[in-house]
């Protein structure tokens, strides 16, 4: 018996009383036989989840949907995606285990719960992004910003194809290194998993040679020789980046060193990979191709109108230093960080006697970056298309210029007025921020 017969129940046995409202406001917005993912609770949750009620079939919800459990009786693919085994973490953090349990249809699936790398987005809010932009198998989306490659990896999954443009070096990296995961053969990983001891020496050894990683277009870990790794570049790069994990992991840490963690986060790797790759199988999923390019979003190397659909978070400003964050895996990987900050938007200019000026200069480069990388948007995608901006309210850091408002004008004047606008509260204690905007253009 469901929950919803037994609130039936109650009102045969209520006799001749007086109707008391029992709805709720989910029963209004969604038809019967659409069940909705257990926590699906926020306001901008309800929001995409209606979204994608009036924009997908029925058929294509069961494949495509973010926010749905089942429709009628069948289950959708994101619940086996994400249900196939709970993320695993280090036994001794439980605050973390907790938040993934919590977020389980959320955060932790596929390959995005490798490298915890900041300011990513919410995963399964992009699919429902997507979703409602209606983007359809076949269609090209952009992410100018692309980070750890969070929108390639939802694009990937719904068979979309898309084009990452990301700056730093490391991040191209780790996202060409995630995608490759979720196609990948999985045979070896027991194999590696016993001789972890090695690889983790192996890699603490071989620090400079890995330095020509990035020589290579496609990123290959070049200079590297453990005949064990060797066969697949693709798994090559995953052991290396559960490796660059284990050293920024064993900072934060102040019980165990880095080559006793490593065996515990190559486990979570590994378990992660596999476990994507038997529900791919078992779903017969046919993923999209991507295509990861280390470049600056304020020039794109793009033709015009080529893409059917962007969804990109800038840096908030200068909220967080990228190139500070990842020193430690940029300097491993012989990356210079001072020439990276040179081009990362939130962290040019800076010049002037005062703070005060130096701020104001700051500000004033980050607002002309980003209205050129609106342009840019605005000139590689076809006529109709959506261009998504997820940015955070944060105007201490501005000057009280609010984002979100500059983000608006800067599209109106490159020709993408705002279609719709989402708000989306910001949980946790160590945000400053307590919301962040999802907007939405539309290209005329
Ligand atoms: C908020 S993060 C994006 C995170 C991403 N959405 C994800 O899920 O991982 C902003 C990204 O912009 C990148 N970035 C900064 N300046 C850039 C530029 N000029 N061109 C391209 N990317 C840049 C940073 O390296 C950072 O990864």
């Amino acid at each position: 018996m469901t929950l919803q017969m037994l609130a039936k129940g109650d009102q045969n046995l209520a006799g001749n009383l007086p109707p008391l409202y029992q709805k709720s406001f989910t029963d209004v917005l969604f038809a019967q036989e659409y069940q909705l993912l257990p926590q699906v609770s926020q306001r901008y949750e309800i929001d995409l989840a209606y979204g994608e009620t009036q924009s997908l079939s029925d058929e294509d919800l069961v494949r495509r949907s973010a926010y749905l459990y089942k429709v009628g009786c069948r289950i959708t693919h994101h619940y086996h995606i994400c249900h196939r085994r709970p993320v695993q973490v280090d036994p001794d953090l439980k605050h973390r285990q907790n938040f993934f349990d919590a977020n389980a249809y959320g955060v932790g699936y596929a390959t995005h719960g490798l490298f915890p790398y900041r300011g990513k987005f919410h995963p399964q809010m992009i699919k429902g992004i997507m979703n409602i932009i209606g983007l359809k198998p076949g269609a090209t989306v952009l992410d100018p910003m692309a980070g750890c490659g969070t929108t390639l990896i939802e694009a990937g999954i719904l068979g979309l194809e898309s084009i990452g443009v990301e700056l730093s070096p490391f991040a191209c990296f780790m996202a060409r290194a995630k995608l490759a995961g979720l196609h990948m053969d999985c045979s070896q990983f027991e194999k590696l998993l016993d001789m972890s001891d090695r690889i983790f020496k192996f890699f603490d050894r071989t620090r400079s040679s890995v330095g020509s990683l990035f020589e290579r277009p496609e990123g290959g870990c070049a200079g590297i020789a453990l005949k064990e790794l060797e066969g697949s570049e693709a798994r090559k790069n995953l052991v290396l980046l559960a490796f660059l994990d284990t050293m920024g992991y064993a900072t934060r840490r102040k019980t165990k060193n880095a080559e006793q963690l490593f065996p515990t986060v190559l486990r979570r790797y590994l378990a992660a990979v596999q476990d994507f790759n038997l529900v791919r199988e078992e779903l017969g999923l046919s993923l999209g191709t991507s295509r990861v390019i280390c470049g600056d979003a304020r020039k794109l190397d793009l033709p015009n109108d080529c893409v059917d659909g962007v969804i990109f978070s800038p840096p908030y400003s200068f909220a967080i230093d990228y190139v500070a964050n990842d020193e430690l895996q940029l300097k491993y990987l012989g990356i210079d960080p001072a020439a990276l900050s040179a081009s990362m938007v939130g962290l040019v200019g800076g010049h002037g006697r005062s703070l005060t000026e130096r701020i104001k200069n700051r500000v004033e480069h980050y607002f002309r970056d980003m209205n050129t990388i609106i342009g840019e948007c605005s000139r590689v995608m076809t006529r109709g298309a959506c261009c998504v901006i997820v940015i955070g309210s944060n105007s201490n850091q501005t000057g009280g210029i609010r984002l979100e408002e500059k983000m608006i004008e800067f599209a109106t004047t490159h020709g993408m007025p705002l279609h719709k606008l989402i708000t989306r509260e910001i949980e946790g204690i160590r945000n400053t921020m307590r919301e962040e905007y999802i907007l939405i253009f539309r290209k005329l």
